[in-house]
């Protein structure tokens, strides 16, 4: 087994020097900073641990910033691993007898747990113990740790794989949203400034409109624009240099990319409009099934140019309009 600590967890030297490092830096979502506020206010008052905190949602919408805000707002230690990254109760151990108290420890990607470890993380989380067995055999016995009260924060892309006892001793529990345009802006302006990229007006929302609602999309495109303003412009970020640039990188004015399309291009013409089954789907234009329903699909979905039915994935009108199709006549129900 692999402890990573937080600095040798592979990340994106991009994700991490445009980090926002406080509540007042992360934008948006304010319905949620606003109620995290309370909490932490309330736990710092009080010199308690901050309840334990599920957030959820699609990749790249800051939960990982959001758990280190929370134990910098908290003044408290960060600790950080992965639950594919924990393989034995032992695993899970050293991390829980190590904690200072009122900690932060985030497990990313918390719905890959192994299942025969949640039950290590249950007394953890309304008891602060530990229960484990020594010795072997007749002779084996259970001596109870006492742990140091923490705070996990859990982060997943689908709660859904979550099991309930799990999901339910998550006092605090949240689903961030894909960002409006107007917030994606404010975040291309942040960042801009902390690249020193000269960037107008117009470029901000060209590149805000195309990042899928994303953060962290938008924050790629913004770098992969700036060189294109500094190798083909004069180094400033206009709304024309900004256009220019997206479309060579083929990203459309909606900010789908070239795989959302193919997505979408396979349903409306391999499988006529759908539905079709997420697997048969993710072979069909040979990507992840998992990738597809985390990244892919909630973006599609949120911009109603599929749907989800019972039967699987179909394409809407609006799919059909997007790519230049015709749309297929509706079915006459006999
Ligand atoms: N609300 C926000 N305000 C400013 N930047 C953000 C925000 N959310 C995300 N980001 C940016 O996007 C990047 C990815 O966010 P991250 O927290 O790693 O997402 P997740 O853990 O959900 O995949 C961050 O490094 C940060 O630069
Ligand atoms: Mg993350």
């Amino acid at each position: 087994m692999t402890i990573l600590s937080a600095q040798e967890l592979p990340e994106d030297d991009l994700d991490r020097s445009l980090r926002p490092r406080r509540l007042d830096d992360f934008v948006g979502q304010d319905a949620l900073k606003e109620q995290l506020a309370v909490s932490i206010a309330a736990a710092v008052n009080r010199g308690e641990a901050l309840d334990h905190v599920l957030l959820a949602g699609p990749p790249g919408l800051g939960k990982t910033s959001l758990a280190q805000i929370v134990a910098a707002e908290l003044g408290v230690a960060f600790v950080q691993t992965a639950g594919p990254t924990l393989e034995r109760k032992g695993d899970v151990a050293a991390f829980l007898t190590a904690l200072e108290p009122r900690s932060v420890f985030f497990v990313d990607e918390i719905h890959r747990l192994p299942r025969s470890l949640e039950e290590t993380f249950y007394p953890a989380m309304e008891d602060h113990t530990l229960p484990i067995t020594v010795g072997q055999g007749a002779g084996a016995r259970v001596v109870t740790i006492d742990l140091p009260p923490f705070t996990l924060i859990g982060a997943t892309t689908r709660t859904g794989l979550l099991s309930t006892p799990l999901r339910d001793r998550f006092g605090i529990q949240h689903r961030l949203d894909h960002y409006d345009a107007r917030d994606l802006g404010r975040i291309v302006r942040r960042s801009a400034r902390l690249l020193g990229v000269e960037i107008e007006d117009g470029g901000a929302v060209a590149v805000a409109q195309r990042s899928r609602g994303t953060p962290r999309v938008a924050n790629r495109l913004l770098k992969r624009v700036r060189d294109f303003a500094q190798v083909r412009g004069e180094g400033v970020v206009t709304e024309q240099i900004a256009a220019a640039a997206l479309d060579l990188l083929e990203v459309d004015h909606l900010g789908l990319d070239r795989l959302d399309r193919e997505i979408l291009r396979t349903i409306c013409e391999k499988f006529s409009g759908g539905p079709v089954g997420l697997s048969t789907l993710a072979a069909a234009v040979g990507e992840e099934q998992d990738t597809i329903e985390d990244v892919y699909e909630p973006y599609l979905l949120q911009r109603a140019l599929i749907e989800r039915t019972p039967r699987g994935r179909a394409a809407t009108a609006r799919a059909f309009a997007h790519l230049g199709l015709e749309p297929l006549e509706p079915l006459k129900l006999i």
